[in-house]
């Protein structure tokens, strides 16, 4: 088969880690982004990222991302665009897809695929899924569980979200389950290595079950100092992001199985648990001479 896969989300956490490792498993890349001019952007094309610029918003110019592939890694983010844009974004690519004749779509959603969680941002998720199965293209679903990124970038907030509000809602020894998203790319690039394995198959991830305190300590021990903390009520929280608020409620409400921790393994055994990831990322952020940062 024709190794061609066009990645939506490219300059994001999934879409960009997805690309790197369908690169390196000799797959050409093409990236869906609004802005090829942006750094990230002009680092994934000399990466070997071959850049497509096309709004979602804008359905003819999207035409030539679908141009030649057989394979589609689809991401949305509803805080980048709002609920409503990632259901239409979302059913878009997939039909899209469909009249590409696309012979795999990956779909990276979220949470549990269960429509009682009283989660938004799940909840959009799954009428997106539900439109792909209906659709009858073969797809397969990643629902990753919490990134580890919540922890250090900055778009999340981390010392107001991760560090204050998070363990006040779901208590400090609460079990969170964690993926990292570079950990999500590489499974997306097993699943569209082996289709014949995963296509019909809705896969949650998570690589590491750790409460915030247990990542706390990490983190003192990784870093040599705590993470930065910003209080803040679970109120006014609540009235900020009641999306996640309710998210939270959620988490608290249910036990993540550890059983997801091996099967994510079985499919990428090299899945980080949060101590490798943060001292990954330590390296990221203060490189020793001649070391290549390229996470
Ligand atoms: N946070 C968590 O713990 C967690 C866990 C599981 C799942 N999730 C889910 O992960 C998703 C977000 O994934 P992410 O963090 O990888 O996203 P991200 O890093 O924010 O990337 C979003 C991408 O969307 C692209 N984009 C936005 N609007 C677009 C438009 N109108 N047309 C074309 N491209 C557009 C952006 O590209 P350009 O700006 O370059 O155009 C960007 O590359 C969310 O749905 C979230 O619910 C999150």
């Amino acid at each position: 088969m024709d190794k061609t896969v066009v990645v939506f989300g490219v300059t994001g956490r999934q879409g960009g880690a997805a690309a790197k490792h369908l690169l390196k498993t000799g797959w050409s890349v093409k990236g869906v982004t609004r802005n090829p001019d942006s750094k990230k952007a002009i680092k994934l094309s000399a990466s070997g990222v071959e850049l497509v610029k096309a709004d979602l918003d804008n359905p003819e110019a999207l035409k030539k991302a679908f141009d030649g592939v057989n394979a589609v890694f689809s991401v949305q983010n509803p805080w980048i665009t709002g609920l409503e844009k990632e259901i239409e974004h979302g059913i878009r690519i997939a039909e899209m897809a469909v009249a590409a004749d696309v012979k795999h779509l990956v779909y990276a959603s979220a949470g549990t695929g269960e429509s009682n969680t009283g989660v938004p941002h799940f909840n959009s998720k799954i009428e997106i899924e539900a439109h792909i199965k209906s659709l009858g293209i073969p797809f397969t679903i990643l629902r990753s569980a919490s990134f580890m990124e919540l922890m250090r970038d900055k778009d999340f907030l981390p010392p107001l979200v991760m560090w204050n509000v998070k363990p006040k809602i779901l208590g400090e020894d609460f079990p969170v389950m964690w993926i990292s998203t570079d950990d999500v790319g590489a499974i997306a690039a097993v699943v569209c290595n082996e289709p014949d394995t995963f296509i019909g198959k809705e896969l949650s991830l998570g690589a590491d079950l750790k409460s915030v305190k247990e990542c706390r300590e990490i983190y003192r021990s990784v870093y040599g100092k705590p993470p930065k903390r910003i209080p803040a009520p679970v109120w006014l929280f609540k009235l900020m992001q009641n999306d996640l608020y309710q998210m939270f409620l959620w988490m608290k409400s249910r036990l993540e199985p550890k059983s997801i921790i091996d099967e994510t393994r079985q499919i990428h055994s090299g899945a980080l648990n949060v101590e490798r990831w943060m001292q990954k990322m330590k390296e990221v952020d203060f490189p020793s001479a001649g070391q290549v940062r390229d996470f």
